[in-house]
């Protein structure tokens, strides 16, 4: 049992994947089915905190207590994260954004075209919402990102949590089959500037309440500094 000790700390947090529409049926996508991301936001909510939990297309109910933003792309998660993160204390970016989207989205369904074996989509970059966040200048959220890695995972881990100027960055192996991508259960390895902690396998609700505690402890820790 938690005591309801969060009340007057905010969160956002994003989860799920992003959308990337081709044409008006097609899309790019990826394999987060948003548990992760969930069950952090009702943790928190649990707690006592107000928690704005920012979500690409998912079929979970959305926690109690919890306000959800609906998005499908990453242009439209990053512009809710932008609206949403500086009145927040804290942010976590536990979505799977898509890195790039179709250059051009075709107005129509594209259609086969006859002896046409092959085509190619051109891919552009999409905004990196986290560093985005990171890098306000007014109303910098404590800042949490994940990493979501198949191998070297400390090494990579590491030179995000610097590379996009975060606070804390949770790293999961989505190599170990039964964890991350859309499993029930999930593995981290946290790693902060001046230190690292392992959260072993565990149901992601477990989980979820356990890294809320990890969180609110290295935020209060920065206010001290
Ligand atoms: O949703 P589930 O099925 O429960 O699965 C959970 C999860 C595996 C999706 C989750 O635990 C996880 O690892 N989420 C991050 C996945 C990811 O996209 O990692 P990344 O290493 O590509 O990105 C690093 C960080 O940058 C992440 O915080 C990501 O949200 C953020 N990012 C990435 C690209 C981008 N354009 N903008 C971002 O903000």
């Amino acid at each position: 049992f938690k005591p309801a000790d969060l009340g007057g700390m905010s969160l956002t947090i994003t989860a799920g994947p992003t959308r990337e529409a081709i044409d008006p049926v097609r899309y790019l996508t990826n394999h987060s089915s948003g548990k992760m991301g969930y069950a952090i936001a009702e943790a928190a909510a649990k707690r006592g905190a107000t928690v704005t939990l920012i979500s690409g297309p998912t079929n979970l109910a959305t926690p109690h207590g919890v306000t959800r933003i609906n998005i499908d792309s990453a242009e439209q998660m990053h512009q809710a994260a932008q609206e949403h993160a500086p009145a927040s204390d804290i942010f976590i970016g536990c979505a799977a954004v898509a890195d790039f989207r179709p250059a051009e989205v075709a107005e129509q369904k594209m259609k086969k075209k006859d002896g046409e074996d092959d085509m190619v989509i051109r891919l552009v970059k999409n905004p990196d919402i986290i560093a985005s966040i990171a890098a306000l200048e007014a109303g910098r959220p404590f800042t949490v990102g994940f990493a979501a890695e198949t191998q070297d995972v400390e090494q990579y881990a590491r030179s995000k949590l610097a590379r996009k100027q975060l606070d804390l960055i949770c790293a999961n192996d989505v190599s170990n089959e039964g964890q991350g991508f859309n499993s029930d259960q999930n593995a981290l390895h946290l790693y902060w500037p001046k230190g690292d902690k392992a959260l072993p396998l565990a149901n992601k609700a477990e989980l979820g309440t356990q890294l809320i505690d990890e969180i609110v402890e290295l935020f209060k820790a920065g206010q001290q500094d």
